[in-house]
């Protein structure tokens, strides 16, 4: 069971790994990262996730100077060097070293790290019983202060909004926006469904571009299901017939209550298993 880290290429057990103490990851949060997980042994939607790694650094003035195959390479040796079954993966990359100060122009970067550890497969009662998410009342940062769509080492929001739903006894934070609309989970994309319809906020509302959210758009006309995106409202995550969420390390969680609430019949409902069986059948063909 491997847990390993690469930083800036070189490879050690991730307990060992370094960073500077005047890395501005560390003194700002002056980064930007990526979570992917392997489908037999390979990573899921490499090239999405690149592509979303280099606009989230783009939008802070990071430049990544490796190309896609150059960093595909690092995290192929990191992946052999953990021969894990299954592997969590980490990309950090943040503006470099500096002197804990905003003169950007002294900062020797980027520093580029992954880490790889075993993945931990959600529990099976997910599946059976679905979760329980809390609607809390730590707000999205506002799109004009920190914009979600930047996955940023920043996570100070998203910890304050799970400090508050794990007090509650919930596996996840849904947080709104200044609307007071249903934004996203702390770490996940939030989809009703009413009426047979598929329902899910637009980027707009405030959001990161989820890539299985992506995913699940592409394949829903597949299985006859329609997704819409549309500006919901706590009501219509609690009068919905069914819930669920989307991230890469949840895939699909079928949520059963929001706080003390039931969600439609208080079980997983079938078009979230139907979506969730589709999702589990097409994910291994993007992991290369
Ligand atoms: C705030 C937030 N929203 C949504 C997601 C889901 O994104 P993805 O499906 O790309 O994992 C994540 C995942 O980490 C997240 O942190």
């Amino acid at each position: 069971m491997g847990f390993f880290a690469s930083v800036d290429g070189l490879i050690t057990p991730a307990h060992e790994a370094r960073v500077s103490v005047l890395d501005n990851g560390f003194t700002f949060g002056d980064a930007v990262y990526e979570t992917l997980r392997t489908y037999g042994g390979r990573p899921f939607a490499l090239a999405r996730h690149l592509r979303r790694l280099r606009a989230s650094a783009a939008r802070l003035g990071i430049a990544i100077p490796l190309a896609d195959g150059e960093l595909t390479a690092r995290l192929d040796a990191l992946l052999a060097r953990a021969e894990n079954a299954e592997s969590y993966i980490r990309f950090v990359v943040s503006r470099g070293v500096g002197d804990i100060s905003y003169h950007f122009e002294r900062v020797q970067g980027p520093t580029i790290v992954m880490v790889v550890k075993p993945y931990e497969r959600p529990p099976a009662s997910w599946r059976t019983e679905g979760v329980r998410v809390s609607l809390v009342d730590v707000r999205r940062n506002h799109p004009t202060a920190l914009d979600p769509a930047i996955k940023s080492c920043n996570l100070l929001n998203n910890i304050l909004a799970m400090r508050a739903a794990q007090t509650a006894g919930a596996i996840e934070a849904i947080l709104l926006n200044d609307r007071g609309e249903i934004a996203e989970g702390a770490g996940s994309n939030v989809f009703v469904v009413r009426g047979g319809q598929v329902l899910t906020p637009p980027l707009g509302a405030g959001i990161l571009a989820g890539i299985t959210r992506e995913v699940l758009f592409e394949l829903a006309p597949g299985v006859e299901v329609t997704i819409h995106e549309a500006p919901l409202r706590p009501h219509d995550l609690l009068d919905a017939d069914e819930a669920f969420l989307t991230s890469t390390l949840k895939e699909l969680a079928p949520i059963t209550r929001v706080d003390d609430r039931a969600i439609g019949t208080g079980q997983p409902g079938p078009v979230t298993l139907k979506l969730l069986d589709a999702f589990q059948r097409h994910a291994p063909s993007e992991a290369l």
